[in-house]
């Protein structure tokens, strides 16, 4: 096992696993994210893949299973590059533990996100080369790290709707920004659900099966599922808590940030806004006044449908100490809630409340 490979990574809430991030003013200078900068979250070990000898399985209700080798899956499919930003679902984290405590949580802020050129081959390709029987409901995928959970192995692995792994945007990718992916985000080969919680992207991809159920795997089953307010700790039976999919819509202040002393006079504001729920973002909105009134922001930058979008704005602030708020709008008028206070559950999921930062002006 092989440790992690050089990043540039200064936020590390963990090193074993390595779980880590870009400050945000660092991560708003650009629109695709270097691999250096790109964060890392991983819940075991990153495995040592020897390319010459790696075969991705796939299996279940096929007609015919497939092993193909690195260069078979690269040589017998098209490839294609989609650009999608990737995003952990316990972003923001921090801000719902400060509400109420979260323990065994990663205290993330808002960094876990990064977008990405992804160059893969289609996995409908690879499931029509299989064979899909007629039976099957679910894609299941399996990752060839080690990982413990509750003093078991209990491996990583995910799963998504038939349906949605036909759509032409989910890859098996081998290249992030024209290059081989590196050990840490999942070389050789790993799964790419445009718009999904990170953790259904799985890494090191090791088997694909087809089945009519979702996966049983502890991160598909057990953890990344949203509660209500009211459950405080993991049930018994955790059946009733939503399987998280897509991402919610959410705007973020990069720059300046939280608690920062700045001149009074003009201020400039910098931000990425993000949503994985297909409806692109239409404006983004920054408030001084606690949300009594809103300043539409500048879209620099943008590349839809899987992308976040970067945008800016310029406040004129007399002195004194401000809260500043963003929040986005999609192109069908839905934005976002105004407290995390709704939304806290006790695995400090999907915080999409109105992003607030403290500033002092002098
Ligand atoms: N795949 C495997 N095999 N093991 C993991 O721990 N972490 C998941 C997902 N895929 C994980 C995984 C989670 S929770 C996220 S958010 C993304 O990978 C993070 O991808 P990155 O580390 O490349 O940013």
């Amino acid at each position: 096992m092989s440790n992690s490979s050089a990043h540039a990574l200064t936020i590390v809430y963990q090193e074993q696993p390595l779980n880590a991030g870009t400050p945000l003013p660092i991560l708003r200078r650009s629109f695709v994210t270097p691999q250096t900068l790109f964060f890392a979250r991983n819940h075991g070990s990153i495995p040592t893949i020897d390319p010459a000898t790696y075969r991705l399985h796939v299996t279940g209700m096929v007609r015919s299973p497939l092993e193909l080798s690195l260069e078979e899956l690269q040589s017998r499919f098209p490839s294609r590059i989609i650009m999608a930003t990737l995003q952990c679902t316990g972003s923001r984290r921090n801000e719902l533990m400060a509400l109420h405590t979260i323990p065994n949580e990663i205290p993330w802020g808002a960094e876990p996100i990064s977008n990405a050129n992804w160059r893969g081959v289609a996995l409908r390709d690879v499931l029509q080369a299989a064979g899909i029987a007629h039976e099957a409901r679910y894609v299941s995928f399996s990752g060839l790290d080690e990982v413990w959970e509750e003093g078991k192995a209990v491996g990583f692995g995910s799963s998504i709707a038939l349906e949605k792994a036909q759509v032409p945007e989910v890859l098996l990718a081998f290249e992030m920004n024209g290059e081989p992916l590196t050990p840490m985000h999942g070389f050789p080969v790993r799964v790419i659900i445009p718009g999904y919680i990170g953790a259904r992207s799985v890494k090191w991809l090791g088997t694909i099966t087809l089945q009519d159920e979702p996966s049983h795997n502890y991160f598909q089953a057990r953890a990344y599922k949203l509660f209500p307010p009211n459950v405080t700790q993991t049930p018994t039976d955790t059946s009733q808590g939503r399987m998280l999919e897509t991402l919610p819509l959410n705007a973020v202040i990069c720059i300046p940030q939280d608690r920062q002393m700045l001149e009074a006079g003009p201020v400039r504001i910098l931000g990425y806004a993000f949503t994985g729920e297909g409806s692109p973002i239409q404006r983004v909105e920054v408030s001084a006044d606690k949300g009594t009134t809103w300043t539409i922001a500048t879209i620099t930058e943008r590349n839809d449908p899987w992308a976040w979008c970067f945008w800016e704005t310029t406040l004129d602030l007399p002195p004194g100490p401000y809260q500043l708020f963003a929040r986005a709008w999609d192109a069908t008028g839905h934005t976002q809630p105004a407290d995390a206070r709704q939304l806290w559950n006790f695995k400090g999921y999907a915080n999409n409340a109105w992003h607030r930062i403290r500033l002092h002006l002098a």
